[in-house]
Order: structure tokens, then sequence, then C-alpha cells
């Protein structure tokens, strides 16, 4: 094989992977594709300085990674604001004609899977990032690539982000759950957890062989100079992404419900999940004017379909005790399959409720799932019942530590401070995610940890050693040593994981993050006044704070010392310059990306916006500036280079 003809063949295997991924529509069988990528492959091997990138054989990564490294988003990437019916559709309208008039609307299906961000380089595919929490993600560039729907380079010079959803179809997800179940791994709960699951994995392999499918709906950085998101994304698809099952252009409310009615009549048909149906502005410009609350585009909204009933028979009502020491019963039906997915438990809330439904074992009963909500049961059958079903009797001691429960009528509690599940699910709410995230700390090894007397309290995972795992049955010296090195690496946390962690009552991970922010570690000493004075801070709130740092003020300072947390720097503490408490803009191609400018801006006190406004201080712009700019100088916002913003700081 010649260079020429070399290029050729990569060119003819890309065009058959499009047809196949893309098309869905095969101009070949396996056998030549197969065939040709050998022969690619062994004139690669032997000319590896000449491998072009657009190559399918660099999709195969082999080498494992030991973690994801953090990576900032160019720019943010937000959530929708959910629409759940036609009402709420013609108020959602109506505030959005106020904005802007002379709209439409692009619509497409909302997929239930997992967001990923794709950046590519004068056309080539270079980074891979997670959605995270919108601002910072992880960057799985190797395992992007195994994705077959992502081209490996685009014919587009410049910048371009293109964003998407990435899902695994709905026989994919029932082949790769009868395997699991085969080998005796545990189950995914539905295709959104296996396709971000699939995403995460260190080893690109495993991720190669979930057969993901990455499906766009949107772009961040770019540099386009067309002025409708039809017409952007219509681009999209012809630079190889797959288009979605159904998409229009609709004027108002008609178009938009009908579209939507369709949708809904149709989704079972899909080869993909999905939740809903997404209705955005598809003039940019209106999309710039009308901007972004906190979470949401003001130009978008998803519009859920409704949640999905099926009539079960209730076979239990098991206890689960918390770590705050609730106990909430759970209900466990028969397994019954509910758009793709087999619910086998449902929520019950307390014991009040199974009272006010009179729910009874044997109980024919309608559950209901609507999209990432844990199914309940929302009515009871009773004329189904043929008199072997017995009213439920309230328990009275905890089903872990036989301990009396005290019965507050809502809420039942588990008061012994040592039970058993109470302090195990302490445990493993201090490793999960938003806590200290320790990887490899999950349910099975805390308990198992705990069990064997190796750990009674948090502070106990800190002088775990060796040897002590290595007598533990399964616990060979690699696993150990990692779960001993994850346990180490979170030392070091940020400060509002280290606040979080502590698991007090109403204190979630925003919560966490207010505290962090206004008294950093200095949270066990803030007052009633101080705590009640944070913006979402109420009495029962404040309270909870005060009441634990009484109780566990010894231990809080414990933990501390082990753990080290880091405080964000002050805004107090920043010096004063050009840019403290002001907000700019960014756009265009800089000397760095700009993810690290906004990091070091906003470390400089400045609030660093997505868009123009006439409260924006300072457009920052670079090389090919587009629309922000010409926004700023016809709003009259002030326009500085990159070098004029290095220059005011010097
Ligand atoms: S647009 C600017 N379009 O839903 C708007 N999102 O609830 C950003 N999603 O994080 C999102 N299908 O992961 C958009 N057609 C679609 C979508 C979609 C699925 C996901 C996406 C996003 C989440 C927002």
């Amino acid at each position: 094989m010649t260079q020429k003809e070399y290029k050729k063949n990569v060119e003819l295997l890309n065009k058959y992977a499009y047809h196949y991924y893309v098309l869905d529509d095969p101009i070949t069988t396996d056998e030549v594709y197969d065939k040709l990528y050998h022969e690619v492959l062994a004139y690669e091997e032997k000319y590896p300085e000449n491998i072009d990138p657009s190559s399918p054989t660099q999709r195969v990564g082999d080498v494992a990674s030991l973690s994801f490294t953090k990576a900032v988003h160019l720019s943010r990437m937000w959530s929708l604001e959910d629409i759940f019916n036609s009402e709420d559709l013609q108020k959602w309208l109506e505030k959005v004609h106020r904005l802007s008039d002379g709209i439409s609307f692009y619509c497409e299906p909302k997929y239930d899977g997992a967001s990923l961000n794709l950046i590519y380089e004068n056309g080539v595919l270079t980074r891979a990032i997670t959605r995270g929490d919108g601002v910072e993600g992880e960057e799985i560039t190797q395992n992007a690539k195994t994705i077959n729907s992502i081209p490996l380079t685009i014919n587009h010079p410049g910048r371009l982000e293109v964003r998407g959803e990435v899902v695994i179809f709905k026989k994919e997800f029932e082949r790769i759950n009868e395997e699991r179940m085969q080998s005796g791994e545990s189950i995914f709960a539905n295709p959104r957890n296996a396709a971000a699951g699939s995403l995460r994995q260190l080893d690109p392999r495993i991720t190669a062989s979930r057969n993901l499918v990455f499906l766009p709906y949107g772009i961040g950085e770019n540099d386009l100079e067309i002025g409708r998101l039809s017409k952007r994304m219509e681009y999209i698809y012809e630079l190889g992404f797959r288009a979605p099952p159904e998409r229009a252009l609709c004027k108002g409310f008609d178009e938009i419900e009908a579209f939507y009615q369709k949708m809904n009549t149709e989704r079972d048909d899909y080869v993909m999940m999905i939740d809903g149906m997404v209705i955005k502005v598809d003039q940019i410009e209106a999309q710039e004017e009308m901007g972004y609350t906190v979470k949401n585009p003001r130009w978008s909204c998803a519009y859920k379909f409704p949640a999905v009933e099926k009539i079960t028979t209730l076979k239990d009502i098991v206890l689960q005790v918390g770590r705050s020491g609730a106990v909430t019963p759970v209900a466990v039906v028969e397994p019954t399959p509910i758009e793709g997915v087999v619910v086998e438990r449902a929520t019950l809330h307390n014991f009040d409720e199974i009272d006010r439904k009179d729910i009874r074992i044997g109980d024919k009963v309608i559950i209901l799932r609507s999209g990432d909500v844990i199914p309940k049961i929302v009515k009871v059958l009773t004329h189904e019942r043929d008199g072997s079903q017995l009213p439920y009797k309230r328990p009275t001691e905890c089903p872990v530590c036989h301990s009396e429960l005290l019965d507050e009528g809502a809420l039942t509690k588990c008061q012994n401070l040592t039970c058993s599940a109470r302090v195990v699910n302490a445990i493993i709410y201090f490793a999960s995610k938003p806590c200290l995230n320790i990887d490899g700390l999950g349910e099975k090894i805390v308990e198992t940890l705990y069990n064997e007397g190796l750990i009674k309290s948090v502070i106990d995972l800190f002088s775990l050693e060796l040897d002590a795992l290595l007598a533990l049955e399964g616990f060979k010296e690699k696993k150990s040593q990692k779960l001993l090195d994850a346990i180490e690496g979170a030392k070091g946390c940020e400060c509002w994981r280290f606040i979080n962690a502590l698991g007090m009552e109403h204190i979630g991970e925003v919560a966490s993050k207010s505290l962090c922010g206004h008294f950093g570690l200095g949270f066990s000493e803030a007052t009633k006044e101080e705590l009640v004075a944070i913006d979402g801070f109420g009495e029962e709130m404040a309270n909870s704070v005060l009441e634990f740092v009484r109780v566990n003020g010894e231990n809080i300072r414990i933990l501390e010392e082990i753990l080290t947390p880091v405080e964000p720097a002050q805004k107090a503490d920043v010096a004063e310059n050009p840019f403290k408490e002001k907000t700019v803009v960014l756009t265009g191609s800089m000397s760095e990306s700009r993810g690290k400018i906004k990091i070091m801006l906003e470390e400089l006190g400045a609030k660093v916006a997505g868009s123009v406004s006439k409260k924006t201080d300072y457009v920052i712009y670079g090389d090919d500036a587009g629309s922000k700019y010409d926004k700023a100088v016809a709003l009259g916002v002030a326009t500085i280079t990159e070098e004029q913003m290095r220059e005011m700081l010097a």
C-alpha cells in the first residue's frame, strides 16, 4: 500500500463507519470492513510516522489510566428548566415572548444519557470533557474516541465545541444487563446510569465494549456566523454527527404541542430512551438577548413526557435505617418493566403515608416512574383485595440494633447513636461523591470493614493498615493498597467537602458550599445570627449546625487535623485590582484557554459571565471575536484586548 492508497483507504473506512454508525444505513459488510481495517493497520505498523489522526485504528486506546483529570469548561454547560403540561408551555411561551418577539422554536428529543463536551481544534478532536457540575468536568478523551459516532476529525477550521448526550440504545442496555446478571455483577438501574458509568471507565477498552452513541444537541465555543440554531445544527450533522430521530422548527403553541404529542406517541419505537422534548429559541441573537438565570438558559426548556404507571403487587415492606437514624419503609414489588427499566422497589416515604393510603402487603398497587424520580406507589387497588391482606403494623424496634424506636408520626427514629446501620451509613456518606469522594470505599467495603471490627467511625479510616486489610477475604495487595491510597488522597480536600462529609442534618452540598464561602473552617464558631444571615439558611438549618457542633465539636477538631481541608481564597483577601467585583465577559481566542483566564480573573474577584448585557463592565476579546464583541459595542460596554487586560494588571 502506498501512502496515497493508505489515505484513500482510511477515507473509505470512515465512509463505511459513517454510513453504519451515523446514518444507520450500512453500505458494506463487516467482512469487507474488517479486511480493509487490518490492511490499514498493517501499513500503520510499518510506517507509524504516517498515521492519519482520522484513522479508525486511533479509536482503540489500550492503556488504562489511574484517574481522570479535572477540566474547566471553556464556557458553562447549562441545565434546563422543566415544564410538564400544556399550561406550563403556555406560560413559558408568554414569558419568552415578553423577552423577544418574532421568534421560532427548534424542537428535538430530550435524550436520557450523560452529557459530553467535545473540543475540536483545527478539525481534530483534542479533548472530551464530561459535564460534571457544568463548570468543571472530567477529561475522558480516550474513552470518547472509542465512540464510533464521534468523528475523530471534522472539516472545520478553528475551535469548535460540540455538546451532546452519550446514550446507550435500549437493546444494548438489555444485552449489557443480561451479561452482567450472568456474571454475577450488579445490573444498571437504567440506560442513563449505564451510559454515565461506561463513559467513566479508567480502561477505554471497557467503554469501547459498551457501544455508546453520541447525539449532538448544541454548540459551545464557536466562531460560526450562522444566526439560526436549526441551521447551526444542520451544519453539525453535515460534519459527520448523528442527527436526532425527529426534529422540527415550530412557530408557536399549537405547532409545539402537536409535535410534542407526536413524539410522545412514537417514543416507544425510538432506539434510545427519551424523557421529553427540548424546546429552544431558534434565533441566536434572541438567545443572547434573553441570557441565563443562575442555572438555565431563558431561551430553552425541557417539556417532560408524562410519567408511566403500571399495576403490580406489593410483596413486602422492608425497613431502612439512615445515617441520621431515620427509619423509612421501602416497598418491594413484583418486578415490573417500565420504560425499559425493571422496577423492584418503590419509596413509601414514611409510616404515616402507609396508614393514610392503608397500604397492605399483598395489595395490588399502581406504581409510577417519572424520569429520574424513584418509583412510588400512587394508588392501592383496594377492590382487588381477597381478605388475605392484613393492615400493616408499624415497627416499634430498630430492625438493626433492636433498640426502641422514637415514633414522631411522619418521622420514626432509631436513637441509638452506635446503631450499626447509622454508623455504617454515615461512613458510606462520608466517602461518597459529593463528600470526600473516596474511590473504592463503597457500601460493601464499608460494611466489611465495620463488621470485621476495623472501623468504628470515620476517624478510624485514617489509621487503617495494610496488614489488617490483607487479612480480609478478597482483599489482595493491589486492591488494599489502592484503597489506602484513596483514603490518604482525601487529605487536603476542599473545605466544603469536609463540611458536607460531616453529614449535618439539613446541610447538603449547596449549604456546605455556602458555609465554606462565608466562614471557611470557622463555620463551627459561627453564631446563630451569622448563620441565619446566609442566603437560603433558615432557623432549622442554623439550629442543626449549632447542635451538631455542640455534640461533635471534639470529633470535628480531630477530623480537621487529619484532613487539613483547604479553604478557598476569601474575597476579602483579594488585593485591589481593576477587575475586583467587576462583571466581565470573555470572547475570541486568547493566548491560553479561556477557562484558565476565567479562573485567573475569578481569583482576582471578578465575576465572569457568559453573555453580554448592560451590566457587563468589560468585554475582554481575543482574535476572531464575534457577536459578543459586536453586542458590547452596541450596548456601549467597554471592550479591551487580552493584552490591555494584562497591562491593567501589571
Ligand atoms: S440542551 C443550553 N438538548 O439534559 C441547554 N440538553 O436538563 C443545555 N439533554 O445537561 C442543554 N437531550 O445532558 C439539551 N436535546 C437536548 C438534550 C439535552 C438531553 C440533557 C443534557 C443537559 C440536560 C439538561
